[in-house]
Protein backbone atom coordinates (compact mmCIF):
# COMPACT_ATOMS: atom_id res chain seq x y z
CA UNK A 1 0.00 0.00 0.00
CA UNK A 2 1.43 3.85 -0.79
CA UNK A 3 1.50 6.80 0.91
CA UNK A 4 -1.87 7.26 -1.47
CA UNK A 5 -4.21 4.66 0.43
CA UNK A 6 -3.90 6.48 3.50
CA UNK A 7 -6.23 8.66 2.06
CA UNK A 8 -8.67 6.43 3.34
CA UNK A 9 -7.72 7.24 6.74
CA UNK A 10 -8.52 10.00 8.63
CA UNK A 11 -5.38 12.53 9.20
CA UNK A 12 -4.14 12.13 12.50
CA UNK A 13 -0.69 12.97 13.98
CA UNK A 14 0.56 10.84 16.87
CA UNK A 15 4.27 11.66 18.63
CA UNK A 16 5.90 10.55 21.53
CA UNK A 17 8.67 11.43 24.05
CA UNK A 18 10.67 9.28 26.34
CA UNK A 19 10.55 10.81 29.71
CA UNK A 20 14.01 9.75 30.65
CA UNK A 21 15.90 12.42 32.04
CA UNK A 22 16.48 16.18 31.63
CA UNK A 23 14.45 17.32 28.26
CA UNK A 24 17.06 19.29 25.83
CA UNK A 25 16.98 21.88 23.14
CA UNK A 26 16.79 19.48 20.81
CA UNK A 27 13.49 18.08 22.05
CA UNK A 28 12.39 21.19 22.17
CA UNK A 29 13.46 21.91 18.82
CA UNK A 30 13.14 18.88 17.13
CA UNK A 31 9.49 18.09 18.54
CA UNK A 32 7.54 19.80 20.84
CA UNK A 33 7.52 22.97 19.39
CA UNK A 34 6.40 21.31 16.04
CA UNK A 35 4.06 19.05 18.18
CA UNK A 36 2.02 22.77 19.35
CA UNK A 37 2.25 23.95 15.46
CA UNK A 38 0.79 20.58 14.07
CA UNK A 39 -2.45 20.91 17.09
CA UNK A 40 -2.71 24.29 15.58
CA UNK A 41 -2.96 23.77 12.16
CA UNK A 42 -6.37 22.18 12.98
CA UNK A 43 -5.18 18.33 12.54
CA UNK A 44 -6.05 15.80 15.15
CA UNK A 45 -3.18 15.06 17.22
CA UNK A 46 -2.25 12.54 19.70
CA UNK A 47 1.06 12.83 21.95
CA UNK A 48 2.24 10.23 24.46
CA UNK A 49 5.13 10.42 27.48
CA UNK A 50 6.31 7.05 26.31
CA UNK A 51 7.17 5.59 30.24
CA UNK A 52 7.30 2.08 29.07
CA UNK A 53 10.25 2.67 26.33
CA UNK A 54 12.59 4.47 29.39
CA UNK A 55 12.19 1.55 31.16
CA UNK A 56 14.31 -0.64 28.66
CA UNK A 57 16.94 0.83 30.40
CA UNK A 58 17.32 1.42 33.97
CA UNK A 59 15.28 4.23 35.54
CA UNK A 60 15.04 4.93 39.41
CA UNK A 61 10.97 4.68 39.78
CA UNK A 62 10.42 7.74 41.76
CA UNK A 63 12.45 9.71 39.44
CA UNK A 64 10.54 7.92 36.55
CA UNK A 65 7.47 9.34 38.03
CA UNK A 66 8.96 13.23 38.31
CA UNK A 67 10.52 13.20 35.08
CA UNK A 68 6.92 12.16 33.14
CA UNK A 69 5.60 14.69 35.10
CA UNK A 70 7.96 16.93 33.88
CA UNK A 71 7.91 16.16 30.09
CA UNK A 72 4.08 16.44 30.71
CA UNK A 73 4.82 20.04 32.13
CA UNK A 74 6.98 20.52 28.93
CA UNK A 75 4.40 19.80 26.59
CA UNK A 76 2.18 22.20 27.71
CA UNK A 77 4.34 24.82 28.36
CA UNK A 78 5.65 24.37 24.66
CA UNK A 79 1.68 25.00 23.61
CA UNK A 80 0.24 21.34 24.15
CA UNK A 81 -3.30 21.79 25.63
CA UNK A 82 -4.42 19.38 26.32
CA UNK A 83 -8.16 20.69 25.28
CA UNK A 84 -7.08 20.54 21.68
CA UNK A 85 -4.52 17.65 21.65
CA UNK A 86 -4.40 14.02 23.22
CA UNK A 87 -2.12 14.25 25.83
CA UNK A 88 -1.39 10.99 28.22
CA UNK A 89 1.47 8.60 29.74
CA UNK A 90 1.45 5.21 27.41
CA UNK A 91 1.55 3.11 30.70
CA UNK A 92 -2.42 4.02 31.22
CA UNK A 93 -3.58 2.71 27.90
CA UNK A 94 -2.84 -1.02 27.87
CA UNK A 95 -3.38 -1.20 24.12
CA UNK A 96 -0.01 -0.35 23.95
CA UNK A 97 1.77 -3.07 25.53
CA UNK A 98 -1.14 -5.44 23.69
CA UNK A 99 -0.48 -4.07 20.31
CA UNK A 100 3.06 -4.72 20.95
CA UNK A 101 2.91 -7.90 21.29
CA UNK A 102 0.91 -8.84 18.15
CA UNK A 103 3.76 -6.73 16.42
CA UNK A 104 6.12 -8.58 17.62
CA UNK A 105 4.71 -11.56 16.12
CA UNK A 106 4.56 -9.75 12.46
CA UNK A 107 8.29 -8.21 12.81
CA UNK A 108 12.00 -10.24 12.60
CA UNK A 109 13.95 -10.12 15.04
CA UNK A 110 16.79 -9.25 12.37
CA UNK A 111 14.94 -6.21 11.87
CA UNK A 112 15.66 -5.11 15.31
CA UNK A 113 19.27 -6.50 15.22
CA UNK A 114 19.71 -3.68 11.94
CA UNK A 115 18.92 -0.25 13.93
CA UNK A 116 21.46 1.96 14.60
CA UNK A 117 20.02 3.17 17.55
CA UNK A 118 20.10 -0.78 19.08
CA UNK A 119 23.48 -1.12 18.02
CA UNK A 120 24.72 2.47 19.23
CA UNK A 121 23.12 1.75 22.85
CA UNK A 122 24.61 -1.54 23.52
CA UNK A 123 28.18 -0.45 21.73
CA UNK A 124 30.91 -1.61 24.02
CA UNK A 125 28.74 -3.51 26.24
CA UNK A 126 27.44 -6.80 26.17
CA UNK A 127 24.32 -6.63 24.21
CA UNK A 128 23.44 -10.39 25.06
CA UNK A 129 23.11 -8.31 28.70
CA UNK A 130 20.50 -5.60 27.48
CA UNK A 131 16.92 -5.89 28.10
CA UNK A 132 14.72 -8.03 26.08
CA UNK A 133 12.75 -4.35 26.14
CA UNK A 134 15.53 -2.92 24.96
CA UNK A 135 15.69 -5.13 21.15
CA UNK A 136 11.87 -5.32 20.61
CA UNK A 137 11.74 -1.14 21.53
CA UNK A 138 11.15 -0.27 17.67
CA UNK A 139 8.03 -2.87 17.49
CA UNK A 140 6.70 -0.64 20.82
CA UNK A 141 6.85 2.29 18.54
CA UNK A 142 4.94 1.10 15.96
CA UNK A 143 2.15 -0.23 18.46
CA UNK A 144 2.21 3.35 19.49
CA UNK A 145 1.41 4.80 15.90
CA UNK A 146 -0.32 1.94 14.37
CA UNK A 147 -2.81 1.77 17.43
CA UNK A 148 -4.28 5.06 16.79
CA UNK A 149 -3.86 4.18 12.61
CA UNK A 150 -2.02 7.24 12.82
CA UNK A 151 -1.19 8.95 9.21
CA UNK A 152 1.96 11.17 10.19
CA UNK A 153 4.45 11.25 12.51
CA UNK A 154 6.24 14.36 13.58
CA UNK A 155 9.99 13.38 14.50
CA UNK A 156 13.76 14.70 14.55
CA UNK A 157 15.74 13.48 11.63
CA UNK A 158 17.01 10.38 14.53
CA UNK A 159 13.78 8.30 14.68
CA UNK A 160 13.80 8.07 11.07
CA UNK A 161 14.75 4.53 10.42
CA UNK A 162 12.45 3.62 13.82
CA UNK A 163 9.56 5.24 11.75
CA UNK A 164 10.58 3.70 8.29
CA UNK A 165 10.30 0.18 10.13
CA UNK A 166 7.11 1.30 11.69
CA UNK A 167 6.29 1.07 7.80
CA UNK A 168 7.59 -1.84 7.21
CA UNK A 169 5.62 -3.46 9.91
CA UNK A 170 2.51 -1.94 9.06
CA UNK A 171 2.81 -3.31 5.42
CA UNK A 172 3.64 -6.97 6.48
CA UNK A 173 0.86 -6.78 8.70
CA UNK A 174 -1.36 -5.95 5.98
CA UNK A 175 0.25 -8.60 3.13
CA UNK A 176 0.17 -11.26 5.74
CA UNK A 177 -3.18 -10.37 6.43
CA UNK A 178 -4.85 -9.65 3.47
CA UNK A 179 -5.74 -6.58 4.53
CA UNK A 180 -5.43 -2.45 4.13
CA UNK A 181 -6.17 -2.35 8.21
CA UNK A 182 -3.10 0.05 8.91
CA UNK A 183 -1.79 2.57 7.42
CA UNK A 184 1.50 3.64 5.97
CA UNK A 185 2.63 6.64 8.26
CA UNK A 186 4.67 9.24 6.73
CA UNK A 187 7.64 10.81 9.01
CA UNK A 188 7.32 14.00 9.20
CA UNK A 189 10.93 15.29 9.50
CA UNK A 190 11.03 19.31 8.65
CA UNK A 191 12.49 22.90 9.76
CA UNK A 192 16.05 23.99 10.71
CA UNK A 193 16.28 21.68 13.56
CA UNK A 194 15.72 17.99 12.87
CA UNK A 195 19.02 17.48 13.91
CA UNK A 196 20.56 19.72 16.94
CA UNK A 197 24.05 19.07 17.31
CA UNK A 198 25.81 18.87 20.46
CA UNK A 199 27.16 22.02 21.56
CA UNK A 200 30.67 20.80 22.39
CA UNK A 201 31.19 18.35 18.90
CA UNK A 202 29.30 19.73 15.46
CA UNK A 203 29.01 16.02 14.45
CA UNK A 204 27.32 14.48 17.30
CA UNK A 205 23.73 14.85 18.13
CA UNK A 206 22.20 17.00 21.15
CA UNK A 207 21.24 14.45 23.56
CA UNK A 208 19.92 14.06 27.14
CA UNK A 209 22.56 11.35 27.62
CA UNK A 210 25.73 12.70 26.82
CA UNK A 211 27.68 12.54 30.04
CA UNK A 212 28.89 16.53 29.35
CA UNK A 213 26.11 18.81 30.41
CA UNK A 214 28.48 21.92 28.53
CA UNK A 215 27.11 19.81 25.40
CA UNK A 216 23.34 20.67 25.50
CA UNK A 217 21.04 23.02 26.80
CA UNK A 218 18.72 21.77 29.04
CA UNK A 219 14.76 23.26 28.89
CA UNK A 220 15.54 23.64 33.03
CA UNK A 221 18.51 25.30 32.68
CA UNK A 222 18.50 29.12 33.90
CA UNK A 223 19.16 32.23 32.05
CA UNK A 224 22.81 31.99 33.34
CA UNK A 225 23.68 29.23 32.45
CA UNK A 226 21.89 28.80 28.99
CA UNK A 227 23.78 31.97 28.20
CA UNK A 228 27.19 30.18 29.53
CA UNK A 229 27.21 27.27 27.29
CA UNK A 230 26.34 29.34 24.02
CA UNK A 231 29.40 31.50 24.93
CA UNK A 232 31.28 28.22 25.48
CA UNK A 233 30.16 26.49 22.17
CA UNK A 234 32.97 25.13 20.28
CA UNK A 235 33.47 26.97 17.05
CA UNK A 236 35.83 27.29 14.40
CA UNK A 237 37.66 30.83 14.05
CA UNK A 238 35.88 32.31 10.59
CA UNK A 239 33.46 34.47 10.67
CA UNK A 240 29.82 33.33 9.68
CA UNK A 241 29.81 33.16 5.55
CA UNK A 242 28.12 35.39 3.27
CA UNK A 243 26.02 32.60 2.03
CA UNK A 244 24.30 29.33 3.33
CA UNK A 245 26.30 27.16 1.20
CA UNK A 246 29.31 28.30 2.89
CA UNK A 247 28.35 26.44 6.30
CA UNK A 248 28.53 23.39 4.46
CA UNK A 249 32.00 21.69 6.15
CA UNK A 250 31.67 23.95 9.26
CA UNK A 251 28.93 21.85 11.47
CA UNK A 252 29.49 24.03 14.58
CA UNK A 253 28.49 27.19 12.75
CA UNK A 254 25.77 25.80 11.04
CA UNK A 255 24.31 23.76 13.65
CA UNK A 256 24.40 27.42 15.84
CA UNK A 257 22.55 29.53 12.98
CA UNK A 258 20.18 26.63 12.58
CA UNK A 259 19.46 26.54 16.27
CA UNK A 260 19.05 30.18 15.48
CA UNK A 261 16.75 29.81 12.57
CA UNK A 262 14.19 27.46 14.18
CA UNK A 263 14.33 29.86 17.60
CA UNK A 264 13.10 32.67 15.73
CA UNK A 265 10.90 30.99 13.62
CA UNK A 266 12.93 32.13 10.59
CA UNK A 267 15.56 30.23 8.16
CA UNK A 268 19.17 29.95 7.99
CA UNK A 269 19.11 32.13 4.64
CA UNK A 270 17.67 35.13 6.94
CA UNK A 271 20.30 34.20 9.86
CA UNK A 272 22.85 34.52 7.07
CA UNK A 273 21.50 37.61 5.78
CA UNK A 274 21.74 39.30 8.81
CA UNK A 275 24.85 38.01 10.61
CA UNK A 276 26.97 36.62 7.60
CA UNK A 277 30.25 38.14 7.76
CA UNK A 278 30.48 38.74 11.63
CA UNK A 279 31.95 37.20 13.88
CA UNK A 280 31.15 34.48 16.50
CA UNK A 281 31.74 37.61 18.95
CA UNK A 282 28.69 38.98 17.85
CA UNK A 283 26.62 36.11 16.98
CA UNK A 284 27.00 33.90 20.15
CA UNK A 285 25.77 36.95 22.88
CA UNK A 286 22.60 37.58 19.90
CA UNK A 287 22.13 33.45 19.79
CA UNK A 288 22.17 33.64 23.77
CA UNK A 289 19.90 36.73 24.42
CA UNK A 290 17.53 35.01 21.55
CA UNK A 291 17.48 31.27 23.09
CA UNK A 292 17.07 32.78 26.72
CA UNK A 293 14.16 35.14 25.93
CA UNK A 294 12.45 31.91 24.21
CA UNK A 295 13.67 29.12 27.14
CA UNK A 296 13.23 31.16 30.28
CA UNK A 297 9.74 31.23 30.24
CA UNK A 298 9.45 27.61 29.56
CA UNK A 299 11.73 26.63 32.24
CA UNK A 300 9.57 29.14 34.88
CA UNK A 301 6.30 28.03 33.60
CA UNK A 302 7.47 24.31 33.70
CA UNK A 303 8.40 24.75 37.63
CA UNK A 304 4.95 26.35 38.44
CA UNK A 305 3.11 23.79 36.95
CA UNK A 306 5.22 21.19 38.72
CA UNK A 307 4.23 22.56 41.60
CA UNK A 308 0.66 21.07 41.54
CA UNK A 309 1.51 17.45 40.37
CA UNK A 310 -2.47 16.62 40.99
CA UNK A 311 -3.23 18.38 38.17
CA UNK A 312 -0.75 17.14 36.00
CA UNK A 313 -1.93 13.36 37.16
CA UNK A 314 -5.45 14.57 36.09
CA UNK A 315 -4.70 15.79 32.98
CA UNK A 316 -2.80 12.49 31.48
CA UNK A 317 -5.37 10.28 33.37
CA UNK A 318 -8.31 12.24 30.82
CA UNK A 319 -5.67 12.13 28.01
CA UNK A 320 -5.43 8.62 28.86
CA UNK A 321 -9.45 7.81 28.64
CA UNK A 322 -9.55 9.89 25.43
CA UNK A 323 -6.36 8.02 23.76
CA UNK A 324 -8.24 4.23 24.84
CA UNK A 325 -11.35 5.11 23.13
CA UNK A 326 -9.58 5.31 20.16
CA UNK A 327 -7.10 2.51 20.54
CA UNK A 328 -9.28 -0.38 22.30
CA UNK A 329 -11.29 -1.12 19.14
CA UNK A 330 -8.27 -0.84 16.73
CA UNK A 331 -6.63 -3.29 19.06
CA UNK A 332 -10.02 -5.37 19.27
CA UNK A 333 -10.10 -5.05 14.80
CA UNK A 334 -6.09 -6.59 14.77
CA UNK A 335 -6.74 -9.49 17.13
CA UNK A 336 -9.89 -10.24 15.68
CA UNK A 337 -7.81 -10.19 11.91
CA UNK A 338 -5.45 -12.53 13.66
CA UNK A 339 -7.75 -15.02 14.70
CA UNK A 340 -8.46 -14.49 18.40
CA UNK A 341 -11.71 -15.56 19.22
CA UNK A 342 -13.74 -12.46 20.61
CA UNK A 343 -16.50 -12.32 23.05
CA UNK A 344 -18.77 -10.28 23.24
P1 LIG B 1 13.29 10.66 22.21
O1 LIG B 1 12.61 10.66 23.53
O2 LIG B 1 14.72 10.28 22.14
O3 LIG B 1 13.15 12.08 21.54
C1 LIG B 1 11.89 12.72 21.43
C2 LIG B 1 11.81 13.54 20.16
O4 LIG B 1 12.84 14.54 20.15
C3 LIG B 1 13.59 14.43 18.95
N1 LIG B 1 15.00 14.76 19.22
C4 LIG B 1 15.71 15.63 18.50
N2 LIG B 1 15.39 16.40 17.44
C5 LIG B 1 16.35 17.20 16.94
N3 LIG B 1 17.61 17.26 17.45
C6 LIG B 1 17.99 16.51 18.51
N4 LIG B 1 19.22 16.61 19.02
C7 LIG B 1 17.01 15.65 19.09
N5 LIG B 1 17.01 14.78 20.14
C8 LIG B 1 15.79 14.24 20.20
C9 LIG B 1 13.45 12.96 18.53
O5 LIG B 1 13.71 12.78 17.15
C10 LIG B 1 12.01 12.69 18.89
O6 LIG B 1 11.14 13.16 17.88
N6 LIG B 1 11.64 6.44 20.09
C11 LIG B 1 11.29 7.82 20.39
C12 LIG B 1 10.04 7.97 21.21
C13 LIG B 1 8.81 7.32 20.65
C14 LIG B 1 8.05 7.77 19.55
C15 LIG B 1 6.95 6.85 19.45
C16 LIG B 1 8.17 8.83 18.65
C17 LIG B 1 8.21 6.20 21.15
N7 LIG B 1 7.08 5.93 20.42
C18 LIG B 1 5.99 6.98 18.44
C19 LIG B 1 7.20 8.96 17.66
C20 LIG B 1 6.13 8.06 17.56
C21 LIG B 1 12.44 8.44 21.18
O7 LIG B 1 13.19 7.78 21.83
O8 LIG B 1 12.45 9.79 21.16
Amino acid sequence: MTDQANAKFTPRVFSGIQPSGNLTLGNYLGALKRFAQKQDEGIETIYCLVDLHAITVWQEPEALKRQTREAAAAFIVSGVDPAKSILFNQSQVSAHAEMAWLLNCVARIGWMYRMTQFKDKTQGKNAENSSLGLLAYPSLMAADILTYHATMVPVGEDQKQHLELTRDIAAKFNHDYGTEFFPIPTPLIEGAATRVMSLKDGTKKMSKSDPSDASRINLTDSADTIAKKFRKAVTDPEPLPESVDGLEARAEARNLVNIYAALADSTPADVIAEFGGKGFGVFKPALADLAVSKLEPISREMARLMADPAEIDRILGEGAARARAIAQPILEQALDLMGMVRSR
